[in-house]
């Protein structure tokens, strides 16, 4: 189980809000991986996490371009490139290893995302506290 931290807000409350949930559907999938008797719901779960992923990081990225931020691009490219590994996995478990890929999703999720929110998602979060209430301004290029 992936233990919410205090230390992991960024100090957006919408953002913090959805990465507690990622965080919660993450937990769910490890919940899932290890009881016998709701392993099979499993595709179910990883469609739920890979779902709201996708909803997030474009909640995000929306968040970050009409602040104007100017490591969008970079971002954006991360989030990609975590979707197709993502998109990979969905692939393995539709192709009959659900568990294999649930395990997989469920190591490099937690890695990765912690990682992400920590660094690139704290970056961003940052960067519009500093430019305030009027983010789009171009001081903040
Ligand atoms: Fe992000
Ligand atoms: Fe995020």
């Amino acid at each position: 189980m992936l233990a919410w931290e205090e230390s992991y807000k960024i100090g957006h409350d919408r953002m913090d809000g959805q990465h507690l949930v990622l965080v919660a559907l993450i937990n769910q999938l490890d919940i899932n991986i290890n009881d016998d008797g709701v392993q099979g719901i499993l595709p179910d779960v990883l469609e739920a996490v890979g779902a709201y992923l996708g909803y997030h990081f474009a909640e995000e990225e929306a968040v970050m371009r009409a602040a104007g931020y100017p490591g969008l691009d970079g971002h954006v490219a991360m989030h990609r490139a975590f979707t197709e590994q993502f998109d990979r996995l969905l692939a393995l478990a539709a192709a009959g290893q659900v568990l294999q890929a649930a395990l997989k999703v469920r190591s490099f999720a937690i890695d990765w995302l912690i990682r992400h929110i920590l660094q690139a998602d704290a970056e961003y979060a940052s960067h519009i506290a500093a430019a305030g209430p009027d983010a789009r301004r171009p001081a903040c290029a």
